[in-house]
Formats: structure tokens, C-alpha cells, sequence
């Protein structure tokens, strides 16, 4: 697994002051070489201490125009620390972070995000359309703006009813409206389908992907990966506070492989790894595990078959990204306690 981690994955080192002055010159022709235009978000050793604890440690995020950012990880990971950040809601203890092209928490780049963090406040007795006229009247969003929203939110039949009467759903969609009354760039949304039901989950989903297509830029926080595998263009998985590996859901889940039954399985193995293209054989209980490009497959069996070896399965399988998500959650876990 840690081979097709390193192979595939922009995997974050461990951080320590030396390794971070290596690295720094490459990152920076990284970015050089980017259009600057084309990060929207772009951290660099973001890094965030309560007293002993640290929340988030030297994060070097990097979130492009117009994708849907999915920033996974378990609870207590530093999630919405760092969107917090992001916004100037807290101060980083080190590292900076410029957002839509402006420091973060600074006025002209605020005014073109839109954000939900963490479950949204609104007043219980008003209405969800009332309510928005308050955020919009405070923000100087045009009153117009507000029926955009709610049709675009799916809120438009319950918005004259209160907020207090909204079930979980409703709530997390008014949310989400108010985010986006600013017609914003950038959208940061934090775990915008906690306490929902799965048909509400998916609902939410759907929204958040007709959201993002175009030019917004969407910045989701969530700790499910099926949601993040489903939703999004690129994912940083975050753990202990360390962004340990980023890339789209492919990069991540890495190379499909051939998982080959045959008998007597001995013999397939050392015919297997005689067959060009193939790069490894390994046993997997009683079938072998074969690291080729599955294009090979036909050649594989036709070796099979004239050494004489009955092949009773030649399968093609993606890896879990469950799998390795958890890998590395797990290797990181060794290194915090170590
Ligand atoms: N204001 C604070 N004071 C002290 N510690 C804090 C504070 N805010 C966050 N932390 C700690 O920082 C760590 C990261 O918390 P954070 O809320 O960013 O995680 P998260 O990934 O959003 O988790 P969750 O999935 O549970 O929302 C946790 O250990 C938390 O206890
Ligand atoms: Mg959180």
C-alpha cells in the first residue's frame, strides 16, 4: 500500500523545520509555474497551536478555479481550524494563506466567499426567507438576490415558514442559500451534510455538485469518504492536523490490478512473472495478486493456458480508496504516537 501511495500520491512528508527548507524551493516553482489565477486557495506551513495541542500543522493546501475541493478527514483532524483560517475566524500561530487572491480574512477577499462552517445560526422565530433578508440587508446584497437563492437551494415553497419548524435538512439548505447570497467565487462549506438522513445526504450532494460546476470554486470539509469520492474533483485528506496526501480520487485510489485464480497456483505465479508488463506477483490467499496494466490481461491467460494451467479466474479490480484512506490514517497514527 505504501508503494502506491508514494507512486501516485502528492503525499505530504513528515514536517520538521529541515524538511520544509528542502522542500521549499521546489513548492515554489510549483506555484511559479501555475497561473496564479488558477489557485484559489493556496496555504503554505499553515499551522495553528492551542497551548501543547496542535490543530493543524504546516498545511500546504492548494485549491484550483473552478474545482470541488474535498478536505477529508476523521473527527478532530483540523478541518474547520483550517477553514477557519481561511476566513480570518482564527489566527494562524505560523504559515499564511491567500484566498481569492488576497490575504486570508481580508476584506476584498471575504466579499468573495461564501461560507457555512460548522451548523449555521439563524433566528429561530423568523422565516428562512426572513432571515436571509437580514444577512443580505447586513451584507448589501440586493433583496432580488434572495429568491435566486432559495429557488436555487430547493427552498423556495418552505421559505416563508420558521426557521424553528425546518427539519435538519432544510436547516443545513438555508445554510448553504445564505452562503451564497454574495453570488460568491468561492464557496467553503464544513461538513454541510452532518445529522442528515442518507435521502437528505444525497439531496445535499446533488446540490453541492450542480453548485460547483463553472467557474465557483467549491471547498468542502467532510470526515465520509464515499461523499468526498462522490462530490469531488480533488481531495487533501487531513490527519492529526497534517495534510498527509493529496490528488484527485484516481491519483488516490491508484492502479487497477488482476486478481488471477489458477491451478496449480504455483506454477501460474512463476509463469505470470515471466509474461512482459508484468511488474509484481504476489499470493492473496488463493488467488495471486498481479501489478500489470490490465491491457495485459489477454496475455497473461494465453501464458496460462499453453503452460497447461487451468485458469478458473482473471478479474480486473480497482483498489478501495477505503482501503487506502485508512492506510493512511493508520501510518500516520504511528508517527504522531511515535
Ligand atoms: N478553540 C479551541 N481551543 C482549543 N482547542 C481547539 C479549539 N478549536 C479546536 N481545537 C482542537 O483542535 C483540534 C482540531 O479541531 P477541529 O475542530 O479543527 O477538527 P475537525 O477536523 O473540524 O473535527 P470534526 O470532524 O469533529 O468537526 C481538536 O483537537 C480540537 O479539540
Ligand atoms: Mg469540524
Amino acid at each position: 500500500m505504501n508503494a502506491v501511495r508514494e507512486r501516485n500520491v502528492n503525499a505530504a512528508a513528515p514536517e520538521n523545520g529541515r524538511d520544509r527548507e528542502r522542500r521549499a524551493p521546489a513548492y515554489d516553482a510549483y506555484v511559479d509555474e501555475m497561473d496564479g489565477d488558477t489557485l484559489v486557495i493556496e496555504t503554505r506551513g499553515l499551522t495553528k497551536r492551542y497551548d501543547e495541542r496542535t490543530a493543524v500543522d504546516h498545511v500546504d493546501l492548494r485549491v484550483r478555479r473552478g474545482e470541488v475541493y474535498g478536505f477529508l478527514g476523521p473527527n478532530g483532524a483540523g478541518k474547520t481550524t483550517t477553514l477557519r483560517m481561511l476566513l480570518g475566524l482564527v489566527r494562524p500561530t505560523a504559515g499564511d494563506a491567500r484566498v481569492v487572491g488576497a490575504p486570508a480574512g481580508s476584506p476584498a477577499g471575504l466579499a468573495k466567499i461564501g461560507a457555512m462552517i460548522e451548523a449555521p445560526a439563524f433566528y429561530p422565530f423568523l422565516s428562512g426567507r426572513d432571515n436571509l433578508r437580514v444577512l443580505a440587508k447586513h451584507a448589501g446584497v440586493p433583496e432580488a438576490r434572495i429568491e435566486t437563492v432559495l429557488e436555487e437551494v430547493g427552498l423556495a415553497a418552505r421559505a416563508g415558514d420558521r426557521f424553528s419548524a425546518y427539519s435538519q435538512g432544510m436547516k443545513q439548505r438555508l445554510g448553504i442559500a445564505a452562503a451564497l447570497l454574495k453570488d460568491p467565487e468561492l464557496l467553503i462549506l464544513d461538513e454541510p451534510t452532518n445529522g442528515l438522513d442518507p435521502e437528505g445526504m444525497l439531496e445535499i450532494r446533488e446540490l453541492i455538485r450542480s453548485l460547483g460546476q463553472g467557474r465557483r470554486t467549491v471547498l468542502l470539509s467532510s470526515h465520509l469518504l464515499g461523499e468526498v469520492e462522490q462530490i469531488c474533483d480533488r481531495v487533501g485528506i487531513i490527519r492529526a492536523g497534517k495534510l498527509v496526501a493529496e490528488g484527485t480520487v484516481d491519483e488516490l485510489r491508484g492502479r487497477d490490478w488482476l486478481r488471477i485464480s489458477a491451478e496449480p497456483l504455483e506454477q501460474a505465479q512463476s509463469v505470470i512473472r515471466r509474461v512482459p508488463g508484468v511488474e509484481q506477483v504476489s499470493r492473496n490467499g488463493r488467488a495471486l495478486h498481479v501489478t500489470a496494466d490490465p491491457s495485459h490481461a489477454a496475455e497473461i491467460n494465453r501464458a496460462l493456458v499453453s503452460a497447461g494451467i487451468a485458469v478458473h479466474e482473471l478479474r480486473r479490480e480497482r483498489p478501495g480508496l477505503e482501503a487506502i484512506f485508512l492506510d493512511l490514517v493508520r501510518d500516520h497514527e504511528t508517527e504522531v504516537h511515535a
